[in-house]
């Protein structure tokens, strides 16, 4: 029998309660389709970090490169500052693995109720491709209250980039400041993804979104790069939004939508907003891709620490983020096996859980999951 060897981050707040159930469910399906998943767990989040100061050891980059897949709940832990645990787990290995691909479709299911009225299945359904190492995350900046000299290094898989600035503020005694940067070969491998993927699901149309108007250098550079890029592809229709107005048209006319190209930060913001019209940040999975590395497969939303052990939390995003790892490792059927089988708990509406109007627990949205998976065969 095949054994797939999978990397499993469960993390922080409800990341391991929804993660459990995603493994139940995975678990199940690789029964019924006759492999194995051999899940090998890190305790890397918050209770580590605090106990030891460790955030992901040398060591375990080292042994998560050795997987084509990692499953990751969540990470967020009001006990520490803002930004530690994002930047020295999340953002860490998402730039060390060079996922720059951030996959996240928006589909409204149906019998459930998205935040958009008079919007059905059929007219939220679209995915957006999320830049995932540049823009405005690059890491470099800082706060200062004295004239002085700055030296960082934004490094990634492919490149470092190295800024020192003289920094002054004359009228004020304390301000702070934070760099975005895109290259034209980062900007062209997720926009070239975008449209090879639009071609590849015979989508027909890829828009994207960036604020050139106001930000002219980064979003200038996204904006010339998506035009070259898109006229390699003359059979796929292409639009180009501000960012501003994206948001009022994803509210206002989703149908419009297939294909969504977007640069870091926007692309963080919108697929929040994504998850809402499609029913809520409960259900959207996501994917870090390195097609040729190490990619990783996590639900859009975050720790919710104020649900964090109450057996309350949906854990249909991590379902199907562990979906999307299926699909990843060459397990297409057994992936829409799992689709179909939260196609029809969502379409019977007899489990719900608190985000769907329901009062079902995490782990009885896991058991209609594994129920239905053995009937949808
Ligand atoms: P969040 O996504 O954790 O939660 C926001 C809200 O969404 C919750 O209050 C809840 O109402 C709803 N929600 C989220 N997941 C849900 C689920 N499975 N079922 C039902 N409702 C759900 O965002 P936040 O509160 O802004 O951040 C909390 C922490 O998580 C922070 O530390 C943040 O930095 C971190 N975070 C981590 C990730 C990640 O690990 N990928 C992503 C986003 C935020
Ligand atoms: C996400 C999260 C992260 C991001 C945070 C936690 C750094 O919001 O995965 O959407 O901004 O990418
Ligand atoms: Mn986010």
């Amino acid at each position: 029998m095949v054994t797939y060897k999978v990397a499993f981050i469960p993390g922080d707040g409800i990341g391991p309660e929804v993660t459990e159930q995603g493994v139940r469910v995975l678990e199940r399906a690789s029964e019924l389709d006759s492999f194995e998943i051999e899940w090998l767990r890190y305790d890397i989040g918050s209770e580590r970090y605090l106990r030891t100061g460790e955030l992901v050891t040398e060591e375990e980059f080292s042994e998560l490169g050795r997987y084509r897949g990692i499953y990751f709940g969540a990470i967020g832990d009001p006990r520490v500052k803002p930004g530690v645990l994002e930047h020295g787990i999340l953002l860490a290995i998402r730039w060390h693995f060079d996922q720059y691909v951030n996959l996240r479709p928006v589909r409204l299911f149906e019998g459930v109720r998205g935040a958009l009225a008079g919007k059905g299945p059929l007219d939220v359904n679209f995915v957006c491709i999320r830049e995932n190492t540049e823009d405005m995350y690059s890491g470099v900046g800082a706060i200062r209250n004295t004239p002085g000299t700055d030296s960082f290094e934004a490094r990634r898989r492919n490149h470092t980039l190295m800024v020192t600035l003289d920094t002054r503020l004359v009228g004020d005694t304390e301000f702070a400041y934070e760099l975005g940067y895109m290259t034209r070969k980062g900007a062209e491998r997720i926009i070239r993804y975008a449209f090879e993927y639009a071609k590849n699901h015979s989508l027909g149309r890829v828009a994207t979104a960036d604020k050139a108007n106001a930000m002219r250098f980064i979003y200038g550079l996204w904006r010339d790069t998506f035009d070259r890029v898109s006229r390699e592809y003359p059979g796929i229709a292409s639009e180009k939004y501000y960012i501003d107005a994206l948001t009022m048209w994803m509210v206002l006319a989703p149908e419009r939508f297939r294909v969504i190209v977007l640069p870091n930060l926007f692309g963080d913001i919108v697929t929040d907003l994504g998850a809402a019209i499609q029913g809520g940040l409960g259900i959207a999975p996501s994917a870090n891709i390195n097609p040729e590395g190490t990619s990783m497969f996590e639900p859009v939303h975050g720790s919710a620490p104020e649900y964090k052990g109450k057996n309350m939390a949906d854990p249909l995003a991590a379902v199907l983020s562990g979906a999307m790892l299926l699909d990843h490792l060459g397990r297409a059927h057994t992936a829409s096996r799992i689709e179909r089988a939260v196609e029809k708990v969502l379409r019977e509406g007899r489990v719900r859980t608190f985000d769907l109007g329901g009062s079902s627990g995490t782990r009885e949205m896991g058991d209609a999951v594994i129920r239905a998976l053995g009937e949808s065969a």
